[in-house]
């Protein structure tokens, strides 16, 4: 059976949204991107929300991938966001605004999960850690396709700084970083990362991970490194997942 649920997912510098066929991954239509309102706080999002579904309209449940840590529906922490979404019931306020189901999820948990079930991770047993790089560096690690949520390790420390800071793709941009000076820093992050958790897999995503050419060979890890299948769009995919789970356990 094939159901369109909305799938939102909030980054750094933009808002993206499209229906995804849930029960094959597919996105349906067009992918819509909007700028992330500046302050991003929780009521400029909700009304981005409202306009994304007006023009995405299914009668589906709603997703949303948020860069914060998730616990049952709360947004508990706000690194690349507005501090108004630390101890914020997100999840109440969609119900309330949609009157339909909706689930709230970590962004880098929502690219995991997409990620795990139809793309790079698809069938992968033991230890899978999903990267996403973009404004930060979102983290979701994966036991024989079980997810550990809100691991946070864009927030690992690495020299004194946290390691979002000085591997993210927002560092490269800003830094103006070439692609070896980059992969340098993503390599004593994956070493960090390896050391810690001895994975099979590492899957690389985030908008850079369409790069992935450019950088790929120059990358070590003793463990595969793999390059997400849904690069930037795992995020919104994996949280219109998390929609129809929410809504299927009713
Ligand atoms: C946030 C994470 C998020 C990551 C990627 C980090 O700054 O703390 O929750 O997954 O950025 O957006």
């Amino acid at each position: 059976m094939t159901r369109d649920v909305l799938g939102i997912d909030v980054g750094g510098s933009s808002v993206k949204a499209a229906l995804v066929d849930v029960a094959s991954g597919r996105i349906t239509g067009e992918v819509v991107s909007v700028p992330t309102p500046q302050p991003s706080t929780p009521a400029a999002l909700l009304d981005v929300f409202t306009q994304l579904d007006q023009r995405l309209p299914t009668r589906g449940p709603v997703g949303v991938a948020l860069p914060c840590v998730v616990q049952h529906g709360v947004t508990r922490t706000a690194a690349n966001i507005d501090k108004g979404w630390i101890d914020h019931d997100c999840a109440g306020a969609l119900r309330t605004r949609f009157s339909r189901p909706a689930a709230v999820l970590n962004d880098a948990d929502a690219a995991g999960i997409a990620e795990m079930r139809w793309g790079a991770g698809r069938g992968t047993r033991g230890v899978a850690i999903v990267l996403t790089f973009g404004t930060g560096i979102g983290s979701a690690i994966f036991n024989d396709g079980a997810l550990l949520p809100n691991t946070e390790f864009g927030h690992l420390e690495m020299d004194g700084r946290d390691a979002e800071h000085t591997a993210s793709a927002r560092v490269r941009t800003v830094e103006q970083l070439d692609w070896p000076a980059w992969a340098e820093r993503v390599n004593v992050y994956l070493a960090r990362m390896h050391g810690l958790f001895w994975p099979d897999v590492f899957i690389l995503g985030g908008a850079v991970s369409e790069n992935f050419a450019h950088f790929s060979s120059l990358l070590k890890s003793p463990a595969e490194i793999r390059a997400a299948q849904f690069a930037g769009q795992a995020g919104l995919v994996g949280a219109a997942m998390a929609a129809a789970h929410e809504e299927d356990m009713g």
